[in-house]
């Protein structure tokens, strides 16, 4: 286990359930669950405005929430036991908060200018910038076409190959910032293992035009490089050999691979081993977007980032709005026993954006052990999940308004619309306010039968921006990235490993040569045993 500086201050920590601030939270929270909150606004006509926080162009409305603010002071103090403040400075001078893997946690410097200096001293945060003038070359050249395809067409349509962090970020950042696609440019994905993806997008597109971006930190993955090969293979039967180093580039920390592979040295883009794959966005596995967006709106997408950073390191705790966010989340899941909770945006272009943060957050914070080997003591990662708008409404709001579960809410809401006709979004924008009001306010009358009564005292935030620019985008994904930091600081766990995804992925490969009939089944699972039998037969 890695001993350093941090992890000693944390490991001299306390249970969070230990801390004072939680303990009176406890006993706050005895008094608050019994409030209504349609009384605490009916005894507070500033409630709005007391509880709403603006950081660059976001602002935080947290008034729907059951707080007041006495809680507010001990979300702060909580933090601040949990020492919150020091967790902060340690990963921005980058120290190795990223204890069993033994890594800084620096995705900041990556969107952090020169003069920030951002742990200038840890080794590849100063090649960051030479990294993003090689990814602007690259982008620009294939957009005046001096960098071309084998056949000196032209590329036009992006393909990003790669899963997880190296998936969902290009994924839903080329969506939600399709407005800014270059004219001309195309974005797709190719993720899944079954390859169902690559093989519709081969139907549809043409060899001479397609460039390929193999996105994987270790260029070992196996969903990638399955894909990978499948694309390469498709590219040599359409163009032949030589083709290959014209229509792929990677993003990747692994030389070797990139070679075996036939990546031209030229069009490698490389990173960190303190860049997580969830955080890699920021990277050069950003260059799929990059490519669609142009560099320069990928620039404006860090530059959001940036913002978000800068206010985490300088806000008080309490006007912190990654650390408010995040008490929030200690304060349903710990204290209120919520088990879950909903992203919901209104504006399609995000509609991927509640998969993006699944993965930051529940790979983050799915963890059951701290950061000293012992056991937690209260539960740990809430389950993520949610969809666009109005889909969402007409899906599973009614267990919203109904259910016998309580589902904090996060509705994230843009002014402007994103390119449509604005009168389209004003109605976007009537349903979200209208979902937080009556999940608040509820709807009961005298004589109502009792299906058609909405009990409401739900709480929700609202997370309210002019439009869904690029650096908008940057600071939303930035103000979740650290609310999951924040979290895991309090519960006293490390948010930056995933040794949790290690075990399926060796059982996968045990069985993909029993599948594939080379090799007879050796493990012990006797339902497996059974599927593998009942797979064979229907092969026949
Ligand atoms: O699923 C585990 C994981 O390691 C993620 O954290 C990561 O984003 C993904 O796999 C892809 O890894 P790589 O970029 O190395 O292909």
């Amino acid at each position: 286990m890695v001993v350093n500086r941090y992890t000693n201050r944390q490991l001299s920590a306390r249970y969070p359930t230990d801390l004072r601030a939680w303990q009176a939270l406890k006993t706050h929270y005895a008094d608050m669950r019994t409030r209504e909150l349609a009384h605490l606004f009916s005894r507070d006509t500033a409630r709005a405005d007391r509880f709403s926080l603006s950081a660059g162009n976001l602002t935080l409305d947290y008034s729907k929430n059951h707080v007041n603010s006495t809680t507010r002071k001990l979300f702060a103090r909580l933090a601040k036991d949990a020492g919150v403040p020091a967790a902060i400075e340690a990963m921005f001078t980058g120290e190795p908060i990223n204890q069993t893997e033994g890594r800084s946690v620096l995705h900041t410097a990556l969107r952090s200018k020169i003069s920030d200096q951002v742990a200038l001293e840890t080794p590849g945060v100063r090649e960051v910038w030479e990294v993003l003038s090689n990814m602007e070359e690259f982008v620009e050249g294939v957009h005046n076409d001096q960098i071309h395809g084998s056949t000196s067409r032209r590329l036009t349509d992006i393909v990003n190959i790669g899963i997880g962090g190296s998936d969902l970020g290009p994924v839903m950042a080329s969506r939600a910032l399709r407005p800014y696609w270059k004219e001309g440019m195309r974005f797709h994905s190719v993720s899944n293992v079954d390859g169902t993806q690559l093989a519709d997008l081969t139907v549809e597109l043409d060899p001479e035009r397609t460039l390929f971006v193999v996105c994987s930190k270790t260029f070992t993955t196996l969903e990638t490089m399955t894909n990978a090969r499948a694309a390469r293979a498709w590219i040599i039967e359409t163009m032949g050999h030589s083709a290959v180093e014209h229509h792929f580039v990677a993003a990747s920390t692994n030389h070797d691979a990139m070679n075996a592979f036939g990546i031209n040295p030229k069009y490698r883009f490389g990173f960190w081993d303190w860049v997580g794959g969830r955080y890699s966005l920021w990277s050069a596995v950003g260059l799929s977007l990059a490519l669609v967006i142009g560099m320069d709106n990928f620039r404006r997408l860090l530059a959001g980032g940036r913002v978000m950073d800068q206010h985490f390191q300088q806000a008080p705790m309490d006007e912190n709005m990654p650390v408010l966010l995040a008490s929030l989340g200690v304060w349903y899941n710990n204290f209120f026993g919520a088990g879950t909770q909903a992203i919901l945006p209104y504006d399609n272009r995000l509609d991927r954006f509640p998969a993006y943060l699944q993965q930051l957050q529940m790979e983050s914070s799915g963890k059951s052990v701290r950061m000293d080997g012992k056991p937690v003591k209260c539960k740990t990662g809430m389950v993520i999940w949610g969809e666009a708008g109005n889909n969402a409404q007409h899906s599973f709001y009614q267990l919203l308004h109904q259910g016998t579960r309580l589902v904090p809410v996060d509705f994230l809401l843009p002014i402007k619309s994103s390119g449509a006709d604005q009168s389209q979004q004003d109605l976007a924008i009537a349903n979200c306010l209208a979902q937080s009001e009556a999940l608040m306010d509820g709807f009961d009358e005298k004589g109502l039968e009792t299906y058609r009564v909405h009990p409401g005292n739900n709480p929700s935030n609202t997370i309210l921006f002019e439009e869904l620019t690029p650096e908008t985008l940057g600071q939303l994904i930035a103000l979740y990235e650290h609310k999951v930091f924040v979290e895991g600081v309090i519960w006293g766990i490390d948010s930056f490993d995933q040794w949790g995804v290690e075990l399926g992925k060796k059982v996968a490969t045990a069985l993909s040569s029993v599948v594939a009939g080379e090799a007879r089944y050796s493990g012990s699972n006797a339902s497996t045993e059974n599927l593998l039998q009942q797979i064979r037969k229907k092969r026949l």
